[in-house]
């Protein structure tokens, strides 16, 4: 019963699968996997979609053309669908110091025209949102980097793309993705909250949302369950990466559901919408490496776990929602006069001022929290 089928919406980059185990330390570890088989394999796990960016399918111009009709033959035999597609603005060299915001304005403008490029197949294949992630748009040292400059390129390139897509008439969006460090020592935009900030500067913010990795707020120690909500409260979260990770420490991308389990657990419960209307109806996209260690049958082994554990949190989270103890505990803990506005229609700052506040007896209430979140971890422990 927690075998994934389409109407589930699950979605895999391909370079999640394709990870070869190239590391700081090492060489690969497995072999070259070709995209097109990937993609039939995750159909047959039960995905709906895949992702990509452009150096994991047509990395080589001489074999585009080709690739891109074995691929598009793929999607058609599998129903898979390209919900979105990125660029790889990190991996060659010419971006070592940056590409949206290098110093040399040559690399920005190759980076400009390299994402341009993609934005047209993102287009031809279908995808509506198209995700940013400025991996190498940072720096190490001080005084290197112009900080307000570089956002002010950040915004040109991101107006320009908005600019672009709106004259083409493609039915695309942009989500950036957070990320506070690693490749590059700080990166610029590091957390959900700055990138929502940022977002707000654009031309157009409403072409521009986020895309979350559940491991890279973790990293920066912040909770991903609040950052997804506070993305949700602002009409921001275009797409998510689900992956997992133990802590601060560098980027895992563990399988989703190992790591910080529990956090997983509130994941879910804020993905399908904690008990309100305010849910996220995009693609459940993972974002995950297959640990270096395992051979191929490890690494469809991890892929099918993503969504595996998706659905079993589902399941738990429903069943604490459902849960009678669980709304008595939750009313106990008055979860629900949150929603009542502090001063009412009614009411002035006046009344509230000559109110007689009863400081001691608030101080010293009950507040149910313990009990509530008790019922929540025994059911992520499998014993209610
Ligand atoms: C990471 C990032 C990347 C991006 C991906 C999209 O783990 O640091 O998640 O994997 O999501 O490259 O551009
Ligand atoms: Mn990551
Ligand atoms: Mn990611
Ligand atoms: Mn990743």
């Amino acid at each position: 019963s927690y075998t994934p089928t389409p109407a589930d919406r699950f979605s895999f980059g391909l370079w999640t699968v394709g990870w070869q185990g190239v590391d700081v330390f090492g060489p690969a570890s497995r072999p070259p996997m070709d995209p097109v088989a990937a993609t039939e394999r995750l159909a047959e796990l039960g995905a709906a979609a895949v992702t990509f960016h452009d150096d994991d399918l047509v990395p080589d111009d001489r074999t585009r053309e080709e690739t891109l009709q074995r691929f598009a033959k793929a999607l058609a035999d599998t129903g898979l669908a390209v919900e979105m597609v990125t660029t790889n603005l990190f991996g060659d060299p010419v971006f070592k110091e940056g590409a949206f915001t290098a110093n040399s304005r040559a690399v920005r403008r190759y980076a400009l025209a390299k994402t341009l490029r993609n934005v047209d197949l993102a287009a031809e294949l279908g995808a509506e949102t198209f995700v940013l992630w400025g991996g190498r748009e940072g720096a190490e040292h001080g005084g290197g980097k112009n900080v307000a400059a570089a956002l002010d390129r950040y915004a040109e390139s991101l107006n320009l793309l908005c600019a672009y897509v709106k004259e083409q008439g493609y039915a695309i969006r942009f989500a950036l993705e957070p990320k506070p460090n690693e490749p590059r020592g700080d990166i610029l935009l590091p957390t959900i909250g700055h990138a929502i900030a940022f977002i707000g500067a654009l031309d157009d913010p409403s072409m521009v949302g986020l895309n979350p990795e559940v491991g890279h707020e973790e990293m920066a120690g912040l909770n991903f369950a609040h950052g997804i909500s506070q993305a949700l409260w602002h009409g921001k979260l275009f797409h998510v990466d689900l992956n997992g990770q133990h802590g601060p420490r560098f980027d895992q991308d563990l399988r989703f559901g190992a790591g910080h389990t529990r956090g997983a657990f509130w994941t879910v419960d804020a993905l399908e919408g904690a008990g309100t209307d305010r849910r996220y109806d995009g693609y459940l996209h993972f974002d995950f490496k297959p640990p270096r260690a395992e051979a191929e049958d490890g690494v469809w082994e991890s892929a099918r776990a993503c969504m595996r554990n998706y659905l079993i949190l589902r399941e738990k989270v429903r069943a604490f929602r459902a849960d009678p103890e669980v709304a008595a505990a939750a009313a106990a803990a008055a979860v629900a006069e949150l929603d009542q506005p502090t001063v009412g229609a009614e009411e002035s700052l006046a009344d509230l001022r000559a109110e007689d506040h009863d400081v001691a007896g608030l101080a010293a209430r009950s507040v149910g929290q313990e009990a509530l979140d008790q019922l929540a971890l025994e059911h992520l422990l499998g014993v209610r």
